[in-house]
């Protein structure tokens, strides 16, 4: 989606921002611009359709001067991608850029130009500077100007805003889209995204719905929107390090990505797993024993590859802790009125914890009575800031679109989750539990075992199958929901048609789609449901499908009946989806990169998805 960046301080603004709008090129964009304001007041206004270099190029050729300035990447959503609809957009003294849909904007167009506004562009944005551009005409300072403007709007909004008569400070303001403040020595920073503002600041404070913030190069302060009475919000600290949200050599972030996730498990489960008891430890699931006892269902919601996260972690929290558990499509649940309440355990799972589907299913859920944990990677997002608890995933920044390293770690959190809950609940048998915690410990070493040891075999299977025009995944069990991944990743990167489907549903129709041109990759490790997966895999055989078998290692079976197997190590049944999953995303990957389609930023795609 859109991205923001602001700064006001001692140095020149305009690298600063470009640095910041670099960061947020992940999140995808199809113009960008900067505005910065020099010391005497005047207006530097450069906007460009397309990549980011054509801003550069812009910026190395005809320098901005100034200290102080706001810059953005625009997601197409009202008006198409040009120059003119890029932000920022000016008027009068107003210069302003903004994330998000606001709803009025017909309305708020018409009465504009009633009034006698020359608007220049089809965005909704350009409708809220001359909004508060009239304001201030009636004489409004510019803070209570900004206020009033922000009370007549309705929808999603992420603004920053500066005006050329005050270049000393800049206003942001937040309504259901993130924005987060960067307080830096002698400057201020604001952003959509903490990796835009990593390499000035760790230290961060994230606004709440309906904040609004003056930022000063020494100070800043925050007030209610409604009232205008000032709020504070807590100060945080973000150990994610800049580096990490750099390529470091890799051709791709999304592989770098699926080369940490190694770490990216063992920081998830660090300091959490207690290997004699076999338990875990966690305050933060926020709930007492005799909570976890009182729960009588678990809702997972989610969107995109968390939800294929939740699927298994539904399995997990039926098997382990006995509990009916549903995974829900966030999309789905909200809106249709649930039957949810006091005694529902809502597990909302989100990389982001932005993405506005699975926000305003937990907060529909929250309303109903519900207990609202959060399964978030991003410190202090929407989600766990609206959530009873957050147990957080520690996969550090996730650039790449197509969700990964967070998507492991989500499965771990998930199967710890699920142990908690049935040591509380006393349904999970100690060995058992053990047996897990230990086979978690394990984990990160078999996982650099599978990246290392498959990436070459599955580059190669990549070139041989990546001209396929359709592609079948198929598991069961565990693997069902790794099978839906492993379809997600394909399509979303390198734009093949793939399926995923549940190995025991062939027969009720996609069996139809085989053929000797459809590459069918069947994922059957040993579990409790690998030989009627086998017999899948054979159907599939039978009607000339080219298979490639995902399956644990010195399988023979599995080798006797295909030549292309993946194998990966044999693991207790509950951890194999951590496993399986990875050839998945390399095959995604690899076919992608033969295909030289964008891997980062896929078309039409966003990493954050805060509009409906
Ligand atoms: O930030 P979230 O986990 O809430 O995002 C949900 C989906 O938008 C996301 O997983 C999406 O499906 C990814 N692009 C998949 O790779």
């Amino acid at each position: 989606m859109c991205g923001i960046v602001g700064y006001v301080g001692n140095e020149e603004a305009a690298p600063i921002l470009l640095d910041g709008l670099k960061r947020l090129e992940y999140r995808g964009y199809d113009s960008a611009g900067v505005a910065v304001v020099a010391p005497e007041g005047e207006l530097q206004l450069v906007r460009r359709v397309g990549k980011l270099f054509r801003l550069e190029q812009e910026l190395g050729a005809r320098p901005l001067r100034g200290r102080i300035g706001i810059g953005h990447t625009r997601w197409a959503t009202h008006g198409r991608p040009s120059e003119v609809n890029a932000h920022p957009h000016v008027a009068g003294p107003i210069v302003l850029v903004h994330n998000g849909i606001i709803e009025n904007h017909m309305a708020l167009r018409s009465a504009l130009l009633a009034r006698g506004a020359r608007i220049a562009s089809d965005t909704d944005t350009e409708l809220v500077a001359h909004l508060i551009h009239f304001k201030l005409r009636e004489g409004m300072v510019l803070e209570e100007a900004v206020r009033r403007s922000l009370l007549e709007l309705r929808g999603a909004y992420a603004i920053a805003l500066l005006s050329t008569e005050e270049p000393n400070r800049i206003v942001v303001a937040k309504s259901s889209s993130p924005l987060v403040i960067g307080v830096g020595e002698g400057a201020m920073f604001c952003g959509s995204d903490i990796p835009a503002l990593l390499p000035y600041t760790r230290r961060m404070v994230f606004l709440e719905d309906g904040d609004f913030a003056v930022l000063e190069r020494d100070a800043y302060r925050i007030h209610r929107i409604d009232t205008g009475e000032r709020v504070e919000r807590p100060l945080r600290y973000i150990d994610w390090s800049p580096v990490m949200a750099e390529k470091g050599g890799f051709k791709h972030f999304m592989l770098k990505e699926i080369h940490e996730q190694p770490r990216a498990i063992e920081d998830t489960l660090r300091g959490r797993l207690h290997r004699e008891e076999g338990d875990i430890y966690s305050e933060e699931i926020g709930l007492s024993e005799r909570d976890a006892q009182a729960i009588e269902r678990v809702f997972l919601i989610a969107c995109g590859t968390s939800h294929h996260a939740s699927l298994v972690g539904r399995y997990y929290i039926e098997m382990l802790a006995r509990l009916p558990a549903v995974a829900e499509l966030a999309s789905e649940f909200r809106g249709r009125d649930p039957i949810v309440g006091p005694r529902d355990l809502v597990v909302a799972v989100s990389q982001s914890g932005e993405t506005i589907d699975t926000l305003v299913a937990a907060r529909e859920a929250k309303e109903r009575g519900a207990r609202v944990l959060a399964v978030a990677n991003v410190i202090g997002s929407a989600i766990p800031r609206l959530a009873d608890a957050s147990f957080y995933t520690h996969a550090g920044p996730e650039i790449g679109v197509a969700s990964t390293k967070c998507f492991t770690a989500q499965l771990v959190a998930l199967l710890m989750l699920a142990i908690w809950l049935g040591r509380r609940r006393n349904v999970l048998d100690p060995i058992k539990a053990r047996e897990l915690v230990e086979g978690l410990a394990r984990l990160p070493l078999q996982m650099r075992d599978v990246i290392i040891g498959t990436k070459q075999l599955v580059s190669n299977l990549a070139k041989r199958h990546g001209n396929a025009r359709d592609v079948l995944f198929l598991g069961r069990g565990f693997s069902y929901p790794i099978a839906l991944e492993g379809a997600l990743k394909l399509k979303e990167i390198s734009y093949v048609h793939a399926e995923g489907y549940p190995a025991g549903e062939m027969k009720h129709g996609p069996i139809a789609l085989i053929d000797v041109n459809v590459p069918v990759i069947v994922i059957a490790p040993r579990d409790r449901w690998y030989e009627r997966t086998l017999s899948n895999l054979q159907e599939a055989m039978a009607r000339e499908g080219k298979i490639i078998a995902i399956a644990s290692e010195g399988d023979e079976a599995v080798h006797r009946l295909t030549q292309d197997v993946i194998e990966v190590p044999e693991v207790i049944e509950f951890l194999n989806p951590l496993l399986t999953v990875i050839p998945l995303q390399l095959y995604a990957y690899y076919v992608a990169d033969q295909k030289g389609t964008d891997i980062d930023q896929p078309r039409n795609l966003a990493k954050t998805v805060t509009v409906e």
